[in-house]
């Protein structure tokens, strides 16, 4: 017999790696050329030139007992007072390397802040903004912790504070944010964050603990022109910031990232102990260490970003012109516009008859959408384009 909770759920995947999965299989009958798949959000553009150059340098050069060996638990010491300086001097921030944990990813520094802010079993609670990256869901629920949703505020995917402040509670430990934002591309405003920090600091003091904020930014430079992405830490000093080089530097498959905190943070000086704690409950025992110094050597870079503003530019102006109806993203690689009927599963299988995968927004825990991403080559958002036109002359005609 195996565990009853993970065994009830084995072979489940998520729908975007189900139609990721379709399109190959779609691909290999009407070919790959033929097929439109903006299901999944794995980077277009390859890693900056720096990526590799200095991977080659760190092998030849440097002690490969450390290139190839175990990593501290925390990450080593240069690559985090690397990331230190470097938030420093674009924050202005006084970060230490005894402020950053190393982390395989966003998913690993994401998993071990809900797990080191709330306990397991006793009805504490994380908030989840809607639309949201759906993992978020699966990693509360499997820290044993409550996962309570703020509806979506579909009218500019900013954070729906009705809701947030009906639901705040007792029991609420965190909220986790996402700025620029997985699926609609949305940047928290100025306003927005003062408003979530002037309201979760009422509510702090009212229960007598912190409510943290965890503010997840993988795609903190994806931002396009004229926009800014507020730093979270600025509004609000309970914050834990998760990173990751997985869209940046297009890392995914290395598994880099990292969490940051400032000194100000209550209960800083256990925090890096308490998620070193978590991550070593969980297995995992440090970062790649190669790739640590290669992120070392490249903190300042990202690979060539520009083509996702002009994928977007292309097909915002091109659905809205058609008659869809969307809010603009601000940066990543999606756009999140509304389906041209109710039930989004049945408008992406619609779709699907064009060959245009997308996701329905039900996955991100909203109604009515659907998640493109245009981490594509430019030439395949064109070619998309009359499909979509197709697509709405049928629901018209
Ligand atoms: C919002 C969001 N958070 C976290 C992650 C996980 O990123 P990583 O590859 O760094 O684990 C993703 C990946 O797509 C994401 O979109």
């Amino acid at each position: 017999m195996l565990a009853k909770k993970y065994a009830s759920v084995a072979g489940q995947s998520s729908v975007i790696r189900e139609i990721f999965e379709y399109g190959k299989k779609r691909a290999s009958i009407v070919g790959a050329d033929n097929v439109y798949d903006f299901s999944i959000g794995n980077p277009s553009v390859p890693a900056p030139a720096s990526v590799n150059e200095n991977a080659i340098r760190i092998m030849q050069t440097e002690d490969s007992c450390k290139v190839h060996g175990y990593p501290s638990a925390v990450g080593y010491d240069d690559t985090r007072e690397a990331i230190a300086d470097n938030l420093n001097k674009r924050f202005g921030t006084n970060y230490h390397k005894n402020n950053i944990f190393m982390t395989t990813g966003a998913a690993a520094a994401i998993t071990f802040c809900f797990r080191a802010l709330a306990d397991s079993g006793v009805g504490d609670e994380i908030m989840v903004c809607a639309p949201y990256f759906p993992e978020y869901k699966c990693f509360i629920e499997g820290a044993g912790v409550k996962a309570t949703e703020i509806q979506a505020d579909i009218k500019d995917f900013q954070i729906n504070f009705n809701e947030l402040e009906r639901k705040l509670n007792e029991h609420t430990r965190a909220i986790i944010i996402n700025s620029p934002n997985n699926p609609t591309g949305v940047v928290y405003s100025k306003e927005t964050l003062e408003k979530l920090a002037s309201i979760l600091e009422e509510a702090s003091n009212r229960y007598g603990r912190p409510i943290y904020i965890i503010s997840d930014e993988p795609y903190r430079e994806i931002v396009f022109a004229g926009k800014t992405a507020p730093y979270v830490p600025h509004f609000y000093k309970n914050t834990l910031v998760c990173y990751s080089y997985s869209k940046s530097l297009s890392l995914p498959g290395e598994r880099v990232g990292y969490i940051a905190f400032t000194d100000d943070i209550e209960d800083a000086d256990i925090m890096l102990g308490t998620i070193g704690a978590v991550a070593r409950e969980l297995g995992y025992v440090g970062v790649p260490s190669l790739f640590q110094m290669v992120v070392r050597d490249c903190v300042s870079d990202t690979s060539d970003i520009s083509v996702y503003e002009t994928n977007k530019n292309i097909i915002y102006k091109a659905l809205t012109d058609m008659g869809y109806s969307c809010v603009e993203p601000d940066g990543t690689f999606y756009i999140f516009p509304q389906c041209l009927e109710p039930d989004a599963e049945a408008f992406c299988k619609k779709a699907q008859q064009y060959d245009l995968l997308l996701v329905p927004s039900d996955s991100f825990s909203c109604t009515g959408h659907f998640r493109l991403s245009y981490c594509v080559p430019t030439e395949r958002v064109e070619r998309a384009l009359p499909l979509f036109e197709k697509l709405i002359k049928d629901y018209r005609s």
